[in-house]
This record gives structure tokens, C-alpha cells and sequence, in this order.
């Protein structure tokens, strides 16, 4: 399904279950010696995505590695994005030469807690949830602008190198289009603009910068 969302240039694979006694690929154990059994599948199972879509653009197997803030660390010349949640994993790519960035996100489709809503919304966010809302109650908006904003900072981190909290970025969700774009409240921002999907209760976002993106000067 993230196909859907993502643009040509780029590749997605996914998974809606992990492989039964999945090993770590070589060059990844030390990543997760230490984590728990779920951790463990979701890591093997989003990396064996990520490495799926690589091969369809020609590149081989290679371990990725994890960088100090905690963003998957490419071959020379790629783009992408992981991401995982209860019953999904999925991973895209695409040629450095054909994307700036690309940021994918996937959640339960279902309510965010109010206290988490408070946390990562604006009240103007909050205004545009309640129309949206009224206009389509079937749609968990809270949710999908939360994975909107979580798209934009995978994007966002790899060109920046640089945090973006919640606060930073204020979100505009077109239901018409099933696209989102965001104005980033930061002295450089970076247009980031964004797709969305709603299928088989999940709600999956993807941002994806293309290479002429220009920061904005406010
Ligand atoms: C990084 C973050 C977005 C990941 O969210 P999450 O709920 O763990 O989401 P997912 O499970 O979908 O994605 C996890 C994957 O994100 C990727 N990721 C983590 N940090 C990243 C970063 N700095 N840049 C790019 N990708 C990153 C990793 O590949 C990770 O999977 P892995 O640990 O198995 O390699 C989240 O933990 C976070 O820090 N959010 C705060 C920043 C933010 O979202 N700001 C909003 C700006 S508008």
C-alpha cells in the first residue's frame, strides 16, 4: 500500500507479519544484542524490507547501520525511510540523485491519548482536527497528523541533521487530495509537503523533498 504514496522515483517494500525465526543479517547483530523479542523482529523485519527495495534499484545486500540520533544510515547515493508498528513494517528508497529525502511513518489507526494530542498539536492544529472531524468522523485525524509530523522530522533529520519538535512545524491536511503540507516555524525552513493513506487500520504518511527544494526565507 505505501506504494500508493510514495512518488516514482521512489521504491517501497513492506510487511504485515514477521518471518518465523528471522536472523539478524550480518553486520546488524550488535544493534539489537540487547533488545527484547518484539524489538528484535520489527528491526529484522523492516531491515529485510529495506533491503528488498535496494535490491530493485540495483544495490546489494548491505548491513544498515544506525547513526548517532538514531536515523538508519544509507549506502553512498540513497535515500529512505524506515518505519514499523503493530502488524507493519516498511521501508522506501530512491536515488539521491532523484530525491533530496524522503520520511515514511505508519500508526494504528486509531485515536492519539489526549495528553500525547496536547503535546504535538498547535490549537490551530487542534481547530483544523475538529472540522476535519466533523466534515469525516471516520478518519482518526489526530493520529494521522501525529504520523504527518513523525514523516516529516525522518525527512527532515538526514538534510538537517538538526531537531524539529512538534511545535516547529504546523500542519494542513487536504482530505480532497489525501495529501498534508507543513510550514515550518524554524529560520530555514524546508517545504515539506506529504501523502497519506488510510487502509487496513493503519494510517501511513510519507513526505518526500525533491532535490530543487529550496529553504524558505521567512
Ligand atoms: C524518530 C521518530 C520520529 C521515530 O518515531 P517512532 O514512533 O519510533 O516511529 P517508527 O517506528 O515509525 O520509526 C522508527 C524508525 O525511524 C527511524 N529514525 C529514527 N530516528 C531517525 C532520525 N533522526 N531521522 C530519520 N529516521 C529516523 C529509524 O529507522 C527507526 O527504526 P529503527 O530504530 O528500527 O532503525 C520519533 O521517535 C521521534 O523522535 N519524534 C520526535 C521528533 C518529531 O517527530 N518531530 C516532529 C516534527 S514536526
Amino acid at each position: 500500500m505505501l506504494e500508493k504514496i510514495v512518488p516514482a522515483a521512489a521504491v517501497a517494500a513492506e510487511a504485515f507479519e514477521d518471518a518465523p525465526d528471522e536472523q539478524p543479517h550480518p553486520g546488524e547483530e550488535h544493534l539489537i544484542t540487547r533488545a527484547v523479542d518484539g524489538r528484535r523482529r520489527e528491526f529484522m523485519t523492516t531491515r529485510r524490507c529495506a533491503r528488498v527495495a535496494l535490491a530493485r534499484l540495483g544495490v546489494p545486500a548491505v548491513p544498515i547501520l544506525t547513526g548517532p540520533n538514531r536515523e538508519p544510515l544509507w549506502p553512498n547515493g540513497i535515500v529512505g525511510s524506515l518505519t514499523h508498528c503493530t502488524g507493519y513494517r516498511a521501508a522506501v528508497v530512491a536515488r539521491a540523485t532523484d530525491l533530496a529525502s524522503i520520511g515514511i511513518d505508519a500508526e494504528p489507526h486509531a485515536p492519539l491519548p489526549p495528553d500525547v494530542l496536547r503535546l504535538v498539536t498547535s490549537p490551530a492544529e487542534r481547530d483544523h482536527l475538529a472540522e476535519l472531524t466533523t466534515a469525516d468522523p471516520t478518519v482518526h485525524w489526530d493520529r494521522l497528523l501525529f504520523s504527518a509530523k513523525e514523516s516529516i522530522y525522518k525527512a527532515w533529520h538526514p538534510l538537517t541533521a538538526r531537531w524539529l519538535g512538534f511545535d516547529e512545524a504546523e500542519l494542513t491536511i487536504d482530505p480532497t487530495t489525501q495529501t498534508f503540507t507543513a510550514r515550518l516555524l524554524v529560520t530555514d525552513p524546508i517545504p515539506m509537503n506529504g501523502r497519506y493513506l488510510v487502509e487496513r487500520n493503519l494510517v501511513v504518511t510519507a513526505v518526500s523533498v525533491p532535490l530543487d527544494a529550496e529553504p524558505l526565507h521567512r
